[in-house]
């Protein structure tokens, strides 16, 4: 069910203070084994050289240095939380970072080539319109990545604590459900213990964008 405009700022605001206070958690070292499955996600996403990039919930900028080595353009990153943008823009100056709900993003239609959505995913809350906006900003034959480097389980001990719902990442069927009405297809899954990825081309067949 589609939450409501108060819901979607309430849950959101709630999302923005809780990670606002938790930008120590995303600083380096990171746990034994996530620094080579980051290069395995942001690898998925075959960035060529001189590409758009936009990361989507880019919390402190983890993945913005390892998405510069494959030499992009530009790299959009967009956060809920200002706060985590500030440390991302001390840290990595060349990318653009814009604070907004990934829904309400306004790049051009059809300038991005890849968006990466690392631990991401299931926090936002109104998922529909936010995909309808990432597949409005993507190119044809575009990249977009899910991905968690401690895998989709992580988010279950997560939810117990969380002061904010969290979805689950899709399973094949279902993120075809998902995403296919957007353009997608869904390209490559893998589903182990400690990785997710869920990599999705967009395609021709957009049947819907906004509601
Ligand atoms: C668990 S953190 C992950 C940060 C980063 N991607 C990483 O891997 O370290 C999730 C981030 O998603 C952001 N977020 C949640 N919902 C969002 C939305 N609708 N639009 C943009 N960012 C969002 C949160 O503010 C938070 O910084």
């Amino acid at each position: 069910m589609k939450p409501t405009k108060d819901e979607i700022r309430r849950i959101n605001q709630v999302q923005r203070d809780f990670f606002s206070g938790l930008i120590h958690v995303f600083d380096p070292p990171l746990p034994e084994g996530v620094p080579e499955r980051l290069e395995k996600i942001v690898a998925s996403a075959r960035i060529n050289k001189g590409e758009t990039v936009l990361d989507v919930g880019s919390g402190t900028g983890i993945l913005i240095p390892l998405i510069r080595a494959y030499q992009p353009r530009t790299i959009f990153a967009c956060d809920l939380s200002e706060a985590m943008l500030v440390h991302l823009r001390k840290h990595y100056p060349y990318a653009l970072a814009i604070a907004a709900d990934v829904r309400n993003i306004s790049l051009s239609s059809e300038s991005i080539d890849v968006v990466m959505m690392n631990a991401c995913y299931p926090n936002i809350v109104d998922k529909d319109s936010s995909i309808a906006n990432v597949s409005r900003m993507m190119k044809l034959n575009g990249r977009m990545v899910i991905s968690h480097p401690m895998g989709k389980s992580f988010i279950d001990s997560l939810k117990e604590k969380s002061p904010f719902p969290l979805d689950d990442f899709p399973q094949r069927s279902e993120a075809q459900d998902l995403f296919e009405p957007y353009g997608f297809e869904i390209q490559d899954l893998i589903d182990e213990p400690r990785l997710y990825i869920l990599v999705a081309v967009k395609n021709d067949r957009v049947e819907r964008y906004h509601e």
